[in-house]
């Protein structure tokens, strides 16, 4: 074990307006009761992270985002800066999500650019990786891994966590065995700390892909597990408190 935290964060992907708001005002009111090893985020949709702010009062619930623009302004309709969401209540940002890799054409260049966008705002990117079930069925997972690591990690190590996040896992009820949860994660360590020392050590380790009330806390007890991305479990607080109280 180690004495890194536990970050807890919550991807509500392209779900939530305004009626949403009262699971973040309950997530809020309960983060301000949890041990102090835990850090509970959530991550809205854009549209709603000034309000989740504000439904989060004073409280420790950190407000997150789920993509951003590497540029600083400019003319990129439809595209919001790390400066802007910084300016709206957003503290972590997700980048190079599975399905922004997939869907929107993300690389691994893309993702850095956005990270370092993120921490030159002073704020936390957590950049995800993980890989396809036929990467997986093909033996080339740590291959597929580490090639995202070295193309996607920011030069710095402040102000980074990492997810890991296999693809086949998103939103389908399976999850790798805690064993090759727990190899996985050792060697991302690995990789961490070759590349940025002993600040490499410091860097959280998520694990995202089906995490749930009744798999949290053997997930999160995996060594290098030092928290949890949590997509479908994470829009109703009865849920994601379940999971955060895991940690
Ligand atoms: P899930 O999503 O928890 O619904 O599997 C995780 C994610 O996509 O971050």
């Amino acid at each position: 074990m180690t004495d890194r935290p536990k970050l807890i964060a919550g991807n509500w992907k392209m779900n939530g307006t305004a009626a949403a708001l009262a699971e973040i005002a309950a997530m809020a009111d309960a983060a301000r009761d949890l041990p102090g090893h835990v850090t509970v985020a959530v991550c809205p949709p854009a549209t709603l992270i000034d309000r989740a702010r504000a439904a989060a009062g004073d409280g420790p619930l950190v407000i997150g985002a789920q993509d951003v623009h590497a540029a600083a302004d400019g003319a990129f309709t439809g595209c919001v800066s790390a400066a802007m969401l910084n300016d709206a209540g957003a503290r972590l940002v997700i980048v190079g999500h599975s399905e922004r890799r997939a869907d929107c054409h993300e690389t691994d260049a893309d993702i850095r650019a956005k990270a370092e966008a993120v921490q030159a705002a002073g704020m936390t990117a957590i950049v995800c990786v993980g890989e396809t079930a036929a990467q997986r069925d093909a033996g080339t997972t740590l291959t597929v891994i580490g090639g995202q690591l070295d193309g996607s990690l920011p030069a710095s190590a402040a102000g980074l966590a990492v997810a890991y996040e296999p693809v086949w896992a998103i939103g389908s009820g399976l999850t790798p065995t805690i064993a090759q949860v727990g190899g996985i994660h050792a060697a991302i360590r690995t990789n961490l700390v070759a590349r940025y020392g002993d600040a490499g050590e410091g860097v959280s380790i998520l694990y995202g892909g089906s995490v749930k009330p009744a798999n949290a806390a053997e997930l999160l007890a995996v060594a290098d597990v030092d928290g949890a991305l949590v997509g479908g479990a994470s829009l109703t607080a009865a849920d994601f408190l379940a999971i955060v109280r895991a940690a």
